[in-house]
């Protein structure tokens, strides 16, 4: 029997990109899948590709709206009985210089990417816990190096980093597994959705030369299964990257600075 059988798998940002192909891989899998996002139109368009068997449901949620996501998993609990896997994976990204980005779009980018993610996973943990489950981040390569252009996202993603390394050997113990999954370049909407993005950047966009959405969800709900903790989904420049950063992090600033990487 698959390992996600009959499990209910919770994934925000599901109405698009990885969250969307991750639901459509784990419904494969056998889950029941709980898909949150703003945009109800593509919700319904992402639950349509479901297995119309299986007890999956849409909600429309604002993740950054992070003082209400202990209501909105509440009444959620009410409404469905129990989480087993937590997929924490709505987000957004920056293409701008830190003296170019104002202080209300860094904090747009931590309110969804950080607060709202803490906001969900404090208020699934006892259920988590309840059933030995599991907690996923889908945090990214930036989670662990720096580049140009990106200063709130890797705030946002080293703290995703940090936390959730300390949530971890919390609750280990009682069964419950972090996996922390850090992307690289994925072909999704995300350079379009991205703070600071202009016509021009769309165009030339890396993230369309990367993995498919749909290879990445296979990767990552294989890494899921084996109850993985940290995985590198990506092409090899990036897993590349993370280890000259760890190596050598001054000698990485300097080949990072020539990158391009918007
Ligand atoms: N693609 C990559 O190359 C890449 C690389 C590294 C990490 N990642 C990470 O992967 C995750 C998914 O990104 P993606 O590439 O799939 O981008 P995407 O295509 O832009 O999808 C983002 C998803 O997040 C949802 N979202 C945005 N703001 C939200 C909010 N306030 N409340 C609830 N949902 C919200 C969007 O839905 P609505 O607009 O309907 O709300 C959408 O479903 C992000 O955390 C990103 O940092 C992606």
């Amino acid at each position: 029997m698959d390992y996600f059988n009959h499990k209910k798998v919770l994934i925000t940002g599901a109405s698009s990109g990885l969250g969307e192909h991750l639901a459509i891989e784990l419904n494969k899998r056998g889950a029941h899948v709980i898909l949150v996002a703003r945009n109800e139109k593509e919700l319904t368009r992402v639950l349509n590709q479901l297995d119309k068997t299986s007890p999956s449901i849409a909600k429309v949620f604002d993740v950054s709206k992070y003082d209400q996501g202990g209501v909105f998993i509440a009444d959620l609990l009410k409404e469905i009985g129990t989480v087993d896997i937590l997929i924490n994976n709505a987000g957004i990204s920056q293409r701008s210089l830190a003296v170019d980005t104002s202080f209300e779009d860094e904090k747009k980018i931590i309110d969804l990417n950080l607060y709202g993610v803490l906001a969900l996973t404090k208020a699934c943990l006892p259920e988590i816990i309840k059933n030995k489950g599991q907690i996923v981040v889908i945090n990214s390569v930036m989670g662990k190096i720096n580049t140009k252009y990106r200063s709130a996202y890797a705030a946002s993603k080293h703290a995703l980093t940090g936390y959730f390394d300390c949530l971890r050997i919390e609750v280990e113990d009682q069964g419950v597994s972090v996996c922390n999954i850090m992307p690289g370049f994925v072909a999704t909407n995300i350079t379009k959705n991205s703070i600071g993005s202009t016509a021009d950047i769309i165009i030339n966009s890396a993230n369309d030369k990367g993995l498919s959405p749909a290879s990445f969800a296979i990767k990552a709900a294989d890494a899921i299964a084996k109850r993985k903790r940290e995985v590198i989904i990506g092409g090899f420049k990036e897993g590349f990257a993370v280890w000259f950063k760890k190596l050598t992090p001054k000698l990485f600033d300097i080949f990072i600075k020539k990158q391009k990487v918007i």
